[in-house]
């Protein structure tokens, strides 16, 4: 949560740094603010909500120099508004902050730094580190590298920091603690952001901070790296491979939109060079490296969050089907605090689109502590979930911008099958006949996504007719249930219906009673094991009235007479539905969203990247 960018050289700083923070949007936009150096001044510029707001704001300000630090915000201590937006400055206006993350102990901090003599201007935990490092400076008369470096040693929390003097825009510092920074190297100049996405048209050359470093960026002397303990450390140089089109629209009109339609590719994209069809057979070098371990686990845990759980649910089903590997599904904001029984045996697999939620990250530092092994399945490449992993595989899906997460999903998934499927078969568990029909079933799951997305205006014409129900449920059976609970989760957060998924068969237990003539009810009544089954539960909302419409098989002739509408989708095996299932769930909450008149790419309250807990 919270996007940082900074630049520091010969081009003006500022509409770099501007254009950066409106890629980095997604990480939070209740405020934005740019600091920027032009050698004489240091001219702070900040404004309560879109990075547009502070654009317009900033149009007849003197906006020149060649060193900028920008911040957009996802508010945590204090209210979205002017006073609370980074950048924060010191007393004497001539240090300032960008910070992502939470300083835990900043009340302790304040309260000692308000005795002695300083003002505080917001309600922010950030402003204590630009009040402390200047204090420092002006008690040691130190650099501000030593005093940063000097003043995180001090602070508890989690952070990822930029600061500037205004009396040496020659020079930028950096540092990190579990939130992400990232700083490209250019011919003459420096670039830092939250992610590479800021920095990826003007510079590959990057190099990632790790936890604890503290970076100088000098004009004059090049990067310089330490620890915040005093230990100078080489600044390893690694190359990018994102593309600069994969951060545009496309033709599209919302990020989200462009992202559900790439799932075609994305799918293919994660079975490349892994799915071998010619030669039946699975590569996963990485995992596979790990199998013994894995076999030899009493169980596997997948930990995640939102979106990303529900594809561990997937995985939950696919990998007991497919290996009969025993798996557990936690929410890792409840297994990082509830004690949970781990050892050196176990296998954890922590599943993340961004690799940076904090909730999954400290879930998984604690089951390493433990001495588990843990498999990633993250689709930022270089995140810190990704480098925290002991092997894992990505998902390639390309960067998703917007906050709703479609195709990462269906990256989960295709990864997690591949897992299950190279688990089966080495251990045995699944049959030769199955696992070469499987095969071929998944090879051909990217056409068959792209036939289901030829239902789109269909799908929106159903849109049309519930975008103004209040609530909606979300059914389905077995592999299906966590589909349904996506497709709740899908609506809710673009288009602020309330929704709710549920296994088919709890209906009956609570929810039934809140079915009238009102109520959408979305069902997932494909022809697999439990066809029939769903056939009756569709047959008990309508009795009460419910309007059912019903993802089914193409060519299902039952459902359609009782159904209000049905939506069709190729045949696949039962394993795989949800990698078809899942998208005209995504399409309907999206056009909902558009017809409702919402925010598809940035809803209110959310951010891409949850790096706060
Ligand atoms: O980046 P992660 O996959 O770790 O993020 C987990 C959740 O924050 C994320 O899936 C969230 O629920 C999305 N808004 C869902 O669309």
């Amino acid at each position: 949560m919270c996007g940082i960018v900074a630049y520091i050289g010969e081009k003006e700083a500022f509409p770099i740094v501007l254009k950066g923070l409106k890629r980095l949007e997604y990480r939070g936009y209740d405020s934005a603010g740019i600091a920027v150096n032009n050698g004489e001044e240091l001219n702070v510029y900040k404004k309560q909500g879109k990075v547009v707001e502070l654009e317009n704001f900033a149009k007849d300000k003197d906006t020149s120099g060649g060193t900028a630090i920008g911040h957009t915000r996802w508010a945590t201590h204090g209210k979205p508004n002017d006073e609370n937006a980074h950048p924060h400055t010191s007393d004497n206006e001539k240090y300032a902050i960008v910070h992502n993350g939470i300083i835990e102990n900043y009340a302790v901090l304040k309260e000692e730094l308000i005795q002695r003599g300083h003002v505080f201007k917001s309600e922010t935990d950030t402003e204590v580190l630009i009040h402390l490092i200047s204090d420092i400076i002006e008690k040691q008369q130190c650099d501000l590298f030593e005093a940063t470096r000097q003043a995180l040693n001090e602070v508890i929390g989690a952070y990822a920091i930029v600061v500037i003097s205004k009396d040496n825009p020659n020079e930028i510092i950096a540092a990190k603690k579990s939130s992400p920074l990232v700083i490209g190297i250019g011919k003459d100049d420096f670039y830092i952001g939250s992610d590479a996405t800021p920095i990826v048209e003007y510079t590959k050359n990057v190099v990632y901070l790790e936890d604890g470093e503290i970076a100088r960026l000098s004009l004059d002397s090049g990067l310089t790296l330490k620890t915040i303990q005093n230990e100078t450390k080489t600044p390893y140089i690694q190359e990018l491979e994102m593309k600069i089109e994969a951060l545009e629209k496309g033709g599209y009109n919302h990020f989200m939109q462009k992202e559900i339609f790439e799932q075609p590719r994305s799918i293919r994209d994660c079975m490349r060079g892994r799915l071998m069809l010619n030669e039946n057979y699975i590569s996963l070098g990485g995992i596979e490296a790990y199998q013994d371990k894995i076999f030899a686990a009493k169980r596997l845990i997948i930990i995640a969050c939102g979106t990303s759980w529900h594809a561990g649910i997937v995985g939950e089903y696919l990998l007991e089907e497919l290996s009969r590997i025993p798996v557990e599904v936690e929410y890792a904001s409840e297994f990082r605090y509830r004690n949970p029984i781990i050892d050196e045996d176990d296998v954890v697999i922590a599943i993340s689109q961004s690799g940076e939620t904090a909730d999954t990250l400290a879930a998984i530092e604690l089951a390493k502590s433990k001495g588990a092994t843990i498999i990633g399945i993250c689709n930022v490449v270089n995140s810190t979930i990704a480098r925290a992993t002991d092997c894992g595989a990505y998902t390639h899906a390309g960067p998703e911008i917007g906050v709703a997460s479609t195709k990462a999903f269906t990256g989960q998934v295709t990864v997690l099958t591949l897992i299950s499927l190279l688990f089966g078969k080495n251990n045995g568990e699944i049959d030769p006949a199955r696992f070469s029909r499987l095969m071929i079933e998944m090879n051909a799951i990217p056409e068959k996504v792209e036939e289901v997305l030829k239902s789109d205006s269909y799908i929106k014409e159903i849109a049309e007719i519930y975008k103004d129900s209040h609530n909606a449920l979300f059914l389905g059976r077995g592999i299906n249930f966590p589909v349904a609970l996506e497709g709740a989760l899908k609506l809710k957060e673009i288009s602020y219906i309330h929704a709710e998924g549920y296994p088919a068969a709890e209906m009956k237990h609570g929810p039934i009673a809140l079915i009238d003539e009102e109520m959408p009810v979305f069902v997932i009544a494909t022809q697999d094991a439990s066809y029939e089954k769903v056939v009756s539960n569709i047959q008990e909302v309508k009795a009460r009235k419910g309007k059912v419409i019903a993802i089914v098989t193409k060519g299902d002739k039952d459902v359609r007479k009782i159904a209000d509408h049905v939506i069709e989708i190729p045949r696949t095996d039962d394993m795989l539905v949800p990698l078809l299932a899942t998208i005209p769930l995504q399409l309907l909450s999206y056009h909902v969203s558009v017809m409702r008149g919402c925010n598809v790419d940035q809803p209110r309250n959310l951010a891409k990247s949850v790096t706060v807990e």
